[in-house]
C-alpha cells in the first residue's frame, strides 16, 4: 500500500490556517532562506494528496508550487474548477482515503504527501499516515483550522527527531504507531 506522509507547519496553539484559510501568520515568518527540510521531503514523495480546501488556497498563490502530481479530494469540485494549465498535473477524485491509496499503489506510488487540514485528519483516522513532520511556528493565533481533530481511539506516536531553527521554529518528526 502507498504510505502517507505529512509535512506541515502549525501555530504553537495548533492551527494550520485561520478560519478564513489565511496563511499570513505563516508567510510573515522570516526563514532566512532555510527550507526546514522541505526540499528533501519533496524529493522523497511520488506526489501529493490534498483536500479542496488546500487546493483552493494554493491556486491563489502567484505560482503553482509543485513539480509532482497532485490528487485533489473533493465531492463539490468538478473538472472545470481545475485551471487549464494544471490539467496535466492535477487530478480530481471523489474516492475515499483507503481507495485513493489503493489506486495510487496500483499506479506505482510508494509515498504520498498527505496535505490539508480535514484530509490529514481523515487519513490519520484511517491509519494511512506513517509519519508526521510538524513545524511549530512561535505564534499564537487563537482560532483557526486545527491540525488534529477528533479520533475514535488514542494514537501513540514515537518521536524520531526534533530540531530547532534560528527563526524560532521547532520541528518534530513522529512516526505513528499501529494500535494493537
Ligand atoms: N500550515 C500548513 O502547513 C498547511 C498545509 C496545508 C494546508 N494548509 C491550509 O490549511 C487549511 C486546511 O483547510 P481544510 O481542512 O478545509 O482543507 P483540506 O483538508 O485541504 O480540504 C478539506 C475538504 O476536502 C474535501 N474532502 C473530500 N474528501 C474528504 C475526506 N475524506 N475528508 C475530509 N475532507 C474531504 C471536502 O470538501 P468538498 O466539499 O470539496 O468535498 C473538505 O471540506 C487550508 O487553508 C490550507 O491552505 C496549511
Amino acid at each position: 500500500m502507498t504510505t502517507g506522509h505529512v509535512f506541515m507547519a502549525a501555530s504553537l496553539d495548533g492551527f494550520v490556517a485561520r478560519l478564513d484559510h489565511a496563511l499570513d501568520w505563516l508567510m510573515k515568518q522570516k526563514t532566512g532562506g532555510e527550507d526546514h527540510g522541505y526540499d528533501t521531503f519533496m524529493e522523497n514523495i511520488d506526489g501529493l494528496v490534498m483536500g479542496s480546501g488546500s487546493f483552493k488556497t494554493v491556486i491563489g498563490f502567484d505560482d503553482w508550487p509543485y513539480k509532482k502530481p497532485v490528487i485533489v479530494m473533493s465531492g463539490s469540485m468538478s473538472e472545470k474548477d481545475i485551471p487549464a494549465d494544471l490539467m496535466d498535473s492535477v487530478k480530481l477524485t471523489r474516492l475515499g482515503p483507503k481507495d485513493i491509496m489503493s489506486s495510487l499503489n496500483r499506479e506505482g506510488w510508494k509515498r504520498a504527501y498527505v496535505d490539508g487540514g480535514k484530509i490529514v485528519q481523515s487519513f490519520i483516522r484511517e491509519g494511512l499516515v506513517e509519519d508526521i513532520t510538524i513545524s511549530h511556528i512561535p505564534i499564537l493565533i487563537g482560532s483557526g483550522i486545527r491540525l488534529f481533530g477528533e479520533i475514535d481511539q488514542d494514537i501513540d506516536l514515537q518521536l524520531q527527531s526534533s530540531r530547532t531553527f534560528g527563526s524560532g521554529l521547532v520541528q518534530s518528526h513522529y512516526t505513528l504507531l499501529k494500535n494493537s
